[in-house]
């Protein structure tokens, strides 16, 4: 994979994030280069922001970086790392990177927006930028042409101004809103649902995953969740709204409790949910991180694991990998790994090859848990 963007007789070198020796995945696509052929024709202004939104791995933030005052905006901590690190790599100034629920620069001249995955957060940013653009601000979003549906249009149209749409290039499509300020509203609360069975009520930020539902996933690992007075540290890997961590916690109240996601939205939701449903909520740390980097070795005696199978809108399993030989590393010897996973994904082969032994501890016609020891 050649990891070079060159458009307008410029270069940028573009590495997905962490970097990994052979990747086979491109840090930009089809989408932002249309944007950036678009917004050459632009006068910029150089005083007054531009504003990316879901940048991917900093693509779109290193090629304006120079050209005005970016403030990129993003739920995700990779997506933050990918993108300070594309910076440096390029020699390119910083530029301001702030979290979806930050408040906005005032009085930004354009908005470039990647259509995130989750229509939730798409609903909940198109809110909050017709609460703050001027009238006449220029909104451009861009995705995969497969990814913009007739009720993609209908959002934009509904929550932030009146649309129309680009022809289709290298099956990418861009998305042009007129902000209309009268149809500023307020920002939708995040959602709660109860989960009886458990006794857990779960309040969701508009980013998390399985926000609106419990994951199946999730339903059955829940279950199964191990309670023993040897568990002092455990760790929830990946935790969303925090629902394996929370149960872990309250099935063994001496143990600490931290939970991870490369989520902001998602460590928000899981710190309310400890508060909502933890009589001690500060038995339960949620730290934003990519997997365990920066872990003490040796430190845990419990990871509980429902990882993720894509990274932004490409399907892999490098991050299980990641997340098991980081949970390995993190383990006290004879410490647990329990993960939970699609039948199909064969977690079972990766975590034989690294711990030397598997077992499964539950199964239904979709899931299997499996548990491995160091
Ligand atoms: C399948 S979801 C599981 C969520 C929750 N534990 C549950 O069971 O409902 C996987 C989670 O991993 C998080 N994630 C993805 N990549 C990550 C990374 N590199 N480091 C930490 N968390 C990550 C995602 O944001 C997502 O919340």
């Amino acid at each position: 994979m050649k990891p070079e963007l060159n458009l307008h007789g410029r270069t940028l070198t573009l590495q997905r994030y962490p970097a990994r020796t052979k990747e086979t995945l491109q840090a930009w696509d089809a989408a932002d280069e249309y944007l950036i052929n678009h917004v050459q024709d632009m006068t910029l202004d150089p005083g007054r922001p531009i504003l990316i939104m879901n940048d991917s791995f900093g693509a779109l933030s290193c090629w304006f970086a120079n050209q005005g005052k970016v403030t990129c905006v993003t739920d995700s901590f990779i997506a933050r790392q990918g993108c300070i690190a594309n910076l440096k790599a390029n020699q390119l100034p910083d530029v301001q990177i702030i979290d979806c629920q930050a408040e906005l620069p005032d009085n930004p001249q354009l908005v470039l927006l990647k259509l995130p995955k989750i229509t939730r957060l798409l609903t909940w940013q198109l809110q909050q930028l017709c609460q703050k653009l001027p009238a006449g601000c220029t909104v451009i979003a861009a995705a995969k042409a497969k990814d913009i549906h007739t009720s993609t249009l209908k959002l934009f149209e509904k929550n932030l101004g009146s649309t129309k749409t680009s022809l289709a290039v290298k099956k990418a499509r861009l998305i042009f809103c007129e902000v209309n300020p009268a149809l500023a509203q307020p920002l939708p609360a995040p959602l709660s649902w109860e989960v009886p069975e458990h006794g857990l009520t779960l309040t969701n930020h508009a980013n998390v995953f399985s926000g609106d539902s419990l994951d199946i996933g999730a339903r059955l690992l829940l279950e199964h969740i191990p309670q023993h007075r040897k568990y002092q540290h455990i760790i929830d890997l990946g935790c969303g709204n925090g629902v394996i961590g929370i149960k872990a916690a309250q099935q063994n109240p001496q143990a600490r409790v931290i939970c991870v996601d490369e989520s902001y939205m998602a460590v928000a939701s899981c710190l309310a949910n400890a508060a909502l449903n933890l009589p001690e909520p500060a038995q339960l740390e949620a730290i934003v991180n990519n997997c365990l980097t920066g872990f003490k070795p040796g430190s845990a005696d419990l990871v509980l694991c429902n990882p993720p199978f894509h990274q932004q809108n490409a399907i892999t399993d490098h991050i299980a990998w990641q997340m098991f030989c980081d949970a390995k590393q993190v383990l006290t010897s004879h410490g647990e790994l329990i993960v939970i996973g699609n039948r199909h994904l064969g977690y079972d082969g990766k975590l034989k090859r690294l711990f030397g032994n598997v077992s499964v501890m539950a199964q239904n016609n979709k899931f299997v848990i499996y548990q491995a020891r160091k």
